[in-house]
């Protein structure tokens, strides 16, 4: 229905067909796209277009005519200015749909046809325990997230994406950082809700020392919030400055000192979602190599169905799970992966072959599992388009995809996690 785009100064009326990887409405316009923020399949506007991107352009919207059928009213006054999410305007089925729908297309993209994809097991919003706040100080203090795809910073009041207990220390942290001039101009608060409270982390993008008067003042807010632990990322590293509780992170039934800024799934009902998924499809495991671990997320569940070795680039998340572990059938070594992945030989010992790697995804590590015996191999990703590209190598060695659960724990933003299953059958 959509004709060709008259000139890029008068808009043009084009209904929105479908939502984009980064959460964008996409209308096409004789073959080309456009990639139009805050839009919804169905919505019938009028649109300016913008500078080129991709295959096709950005465009804004002039006038909304009429909007499509799975439009809702979004949750929070600052949707469309902070670029934390872009599908509040979506009713959460549609959303799960959308999910579901961007790791089919993916799939399609690399050859796959006919891959069984479960229905999307969405996580409800205001679970976010993770939440990576940015400070910028210009005339005053913008405290809050980056506008889409900007640097610049949108001062916020609230954020109902995160978990309560997080967002009422909204006002509270904007005020400290006014307070801090160590801080300076740009700086990042890492705030974690962890099973004993809260655990800030303040990066200043110039790393600098806090003052002693800096020093009293935070450990005073430390007392004031009942904050677990205030650290500071300064110019030697990692230095707590005010330690009241050890933050831990229960996995299974093993409870973990968490080191700073450690990775950590974004929610716990999304962490429970992906456990369960990747336990169910080991079932029968007798034994396990948890690659990718992070702090043992997912290594503590699976030990309950037999030894598990765990590899992990980070060293400090490595001895959490280390001294977490103790009397436990789970043991963690470092290993950088993408120089250094496991070998056909090394992967031997495995009948089952768990990787969660980070965006980029395993390359390197999928190459060597491809040419492994073992019988289940469980991916778990939050990159569908390298997940297809690992999964393509692991087929290639002859592994067949049993199924993909979609989890949506990344609810109003364009992210999504799956948990692949692979099975080699045996001849
Ligand atoms: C997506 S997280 C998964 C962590 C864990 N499975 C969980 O659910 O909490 C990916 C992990 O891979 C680690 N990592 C990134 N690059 C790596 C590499 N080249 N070698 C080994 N580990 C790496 C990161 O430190 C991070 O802990």
């Amino acid at each position: 229905m959509n004709k060709s785009f008259p000139n890029n100064a008068e808009p043009m009326q084009v209904a929105v067909e479908s939502i984009g990887m980064r959460g964008d409405g996409i209308a096409v316009v004789d073959g080309v796209p456009y990639y139009i923020p805050g839009t919804a399949p169905g919505d019938v506007v009028d649109i300016i277009r913008g500078s080129k991107r991709d295959d096709g352009y950005t465009a804004t919207v002039s006038t909304s005519h009429t909007p499509g059928p799975d439009r809702t009213e979004p949750a929070c006054r600052h949707f469309g200015t902070c670029g934390g999410c872009t599908l509040q305007h979506i009713t959460p089925g549609a959303v799960a749909d959308i999910k579901r729908d961007q790791i089919s297309l993916t799939l399609a993209r690399h050859g796959f046809q006919d891959i069984p994809i479960r229905e999307t097991i969405a996580i409800p919003p205001g679970e976010r325990r993770r939440v990576r706040f940015s400070m910028h100080k210009k005339r005053g203090v913008a405290f809050g997230f980056n506008a889409n795809r900007s640097n610049d910073v949108i001062d916020i009041a609230e954020c109902p994406a995160a978990r309560p207990e997080i967002a009422k220390l909204i006002p509270d942290l904007k005020a400290l950082a006014a307070r801090t001039p160590a801080l300076g101009r740009r700086a990042e608060f890492i705030v974690t809700a962890t099973d004993t409270g809260i655990d800030i982390l303040l990066r200043p993008s110039k790393r600098k020392n806090p003052g002693m008067d800096e020093r009293v003042a935070l450990a005073a807010f430390a007392e004031r919030h009942d904050i677990a632990r205030i650290g500071w990322d300064g110019p030697i590293g990692y230095e707590p400055l005010a330690a009241r509780r050890a933050p831990t992170i229960t996995f299974g039934k093993t409870r973990l000192a968490m080191p700073p800024d450690a990775f950590l799934q974004p929610s716990q009902g999304g962490e429970r979602a992906i456990v369960k998924a990747v336990c169910d499809a080991a079932a029968g495991a007798r034994k396990i190599t948890d690659l990718y671990a992070g702090c043992g997320a997912l290594s503590f569940p699976l030990s309950a169905l037999g030894p598990v070795q765990a590899y992990e680039g980070n060293e400090d998340m490595v001895q959490a799970i280390r001294y977490a572990a103790a009397g436990q059938p789970v043991a963690a070594e470092i290993r950088d992966l993408a120089r250094r992945p496991l070998s056909p030989d090394e992967l031997k010992r495995f009948d089952t072959i768990v990787f969660d790697p980070p965006r980029a995804g395993a390359r390197e590590q999928a190459g060597t599992i491809a040419l492994s015996a073992a019988q289940t191999v469980i991916a778990v990703s939050c990159n569908p388009a390298t997940l297809a590209r690992d999964l393509r190598t692991l087929v290639t060695g002859g592994y067949r995809i049993e199924s993909i659960q979609p989890i949506d724990q990344f609810p109003w933003s364009a992210h999504v996690e799956a948990v692949a299953v692979l099975r080699r059958d045996r001849p």
